[in-house]
């Protein structure tokens, strides 16, 4: 028997169909029985009628979840969920459900707790589509700009965006061995045999925040570049959020609309160029603006990036923050030392920072004195010095979190749904 997906058959519009999916809804009453089937692409209504069968006591009673093949006619009605309606002459029950737990109006809490379920509510098929949209667009748009898949190990011995949120693991009781916080420190050594590079991988940050976009664990896209400029480092991150928007547009509007995202104000991220600007500017426009007094040399809190992303329909980079405020690896500003090349993308509507990236010091004295700086030891960081002494070429990346950047595209409130399983300070079940 070949089956139909639920959107082929409403493609089809008429005739005989068979479909398999779960149950979704159901009601009935002692003629009729209504039920809502769900696959993968959509859901469609299915009406047995009690005339038609022999074993009403078996369909009378069909649950929720309920996995099942069935046969019928489907035709046009204006008032079923999806428009169409599928009059069943046959079915077969392949796994029946007891009593489902997810029912209307539950706690997130519930939820979070039955996470496995919840997988399957429409919301979260819908979110879930679109981070499959998004992750394939990412290896689309660096492998179309010529760079190579790299991966770095998850297991690190050196801390690259400070050590306060690293998740130190037990290594054979050996000490100091951290799961990766970012690729970078060993994607470097890797551009001076390919050039340029990217990675699409978990990384891992010990965040003692309880915030609606920190995870403890998230997917990080990062490229790293050699010969480059710090203006094509930004120019590859505005190139990539517009090919990220673009193919969820091109693909997900159904989706978009079902979560209630206006998808129109992602529009003008593909039409428009990013807006440019300077930490410093950006303290202007704080106070101009937002009536908020940020003094220089204090990095911008989530309520100030929020404040400055609503003011714009395109995402913002805000470049040349103070050198105190970002990691050592960072190059100075040529003309103000006190500032560096580095740049934070923050998605507009209040999403804030995305992508976190720079051109990297290749002075070798220097990177060795701004680790000093930090508090930590050189000689730990051997390997990565040796980028600096054979060959040291200008270059920089960047790293995009792809959570962030999901909770913006679909417009949510909490980057928890962005992630089928998420991990936080509190959850690490189921
Ligand atoms: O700004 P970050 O810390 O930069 C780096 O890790 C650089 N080494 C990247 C690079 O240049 N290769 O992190 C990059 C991005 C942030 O902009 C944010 O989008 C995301 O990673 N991110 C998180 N996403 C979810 N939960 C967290 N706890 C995150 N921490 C950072
Ligand atoms: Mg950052």
């Amino acid at each position: 028997m070949k089956y139909q997906s639920v959107q082929q058959a409403i493609n089809k519009g008429k005739g005989k169909v068979s479909l398999q999916g779960w149950i979704h809804r159901e009601r009935g009453s002692n003629k009729l029985k209504f039920i809502v089937l769900r696959d993968s692409t959509n859901i469609i209504q299915c009406v047995l009628k009690k005339d038609n069968f022999k074993n009403w006591d078996e369909i009378d009673k069909l649950q929720v979840e309920t996995s099942i093949q069935l046969h019928g006619e489907i035709k046009e009605d204006k008032r079923a969920p999806t428009g169409y309606e599928v009059q069943v002459s046959s079915y077969n029950i392949v796994g029946p459900s007891e009593s489902y737990p997810i029912t209307k109006d539950q706690s997130i809490e519930f939820l979070a707790d039955n996470r496995h379920l919840w997988l399957r509510s429409r919301k979260m098929i819908a979110i879930l589509k679109i981070r499959s949209t998004i992750f394939g667009a990412i290896h689309e748009y660096f492998r179309k700009e010529g760079f190579h898949e790299y991966q770095s190990p998850i297991f690190q011995a050196v801390q690259c965006e400070g050590g306060s949120d690293l998740f130190k693991v037990d290594y054979f009781g050996k000490k100091d061995v951290f799961l990766a916080q970012t690729w970078q420190l060993y994607a470097e050594p890797a551009i001076f045999g390919l050039e340029r590079i990217y990675t699409l991988a978990p990384s891992f940050r010990a965040e003692k925040s309880k915030t609606s976009r920190h995870l403890t664990e998230y997917w990080h896209a990062e490229m790293e570049l050699a010969w480059a400029d710090f203006k094509q480092i930004q120019d590859y991150g505005e190139g990539l959020l517009k090919h990220i928007v673009k193919s969820v547009l091109d693909k997900n509007k159904a989706e978009l609309v079902q979560l209630g995202r206006d998808w129109k104000k992602l529009e003008p991220t593909i039409k428009k160029s990013f807006v440019r600007m300077t930490y410093t500017e950006a303290l202007k426009i704080l106070k101009d603006k937002c009536k908020m007094n940020v003094p220089w040399g204090k990095d911008l809190r989530t309520i100030e990036e929020e404040k400055l992303t609503e003011l714009y329909d395109v995402p913002l980079i805000v470049t040349h923050y103070p050198k105190k405020v970002k990691a050592f690896y960072m190059t100075e500003d040529p003309k103000n030392p006190d500032v560096v090349q580095g740049c934070d993308f923050l998605a507009p509507e209040g999403h804030g920072e995305i992508i976190g990236g720079s051109h990297r010091e290749h002075d070798l004295e220097k990177v060795k004195q701004r680790l000093k700086d930090d508090g930590e030891d050189p000689l730990e960081y051997g390997f990565y010095l040796d980028t600096r002494r054979y060959g040291s070429v200008p270059h920089g990346g960047f790293g995009l979190g792809v959570e962030r950047v999901i909770k913006w595209i679909c417009g949510l409130d909490n980057i928890k749904d962005t992630i089928p399983f998420p991990r936080t300070m509190e959850r690490y079940k189921p």
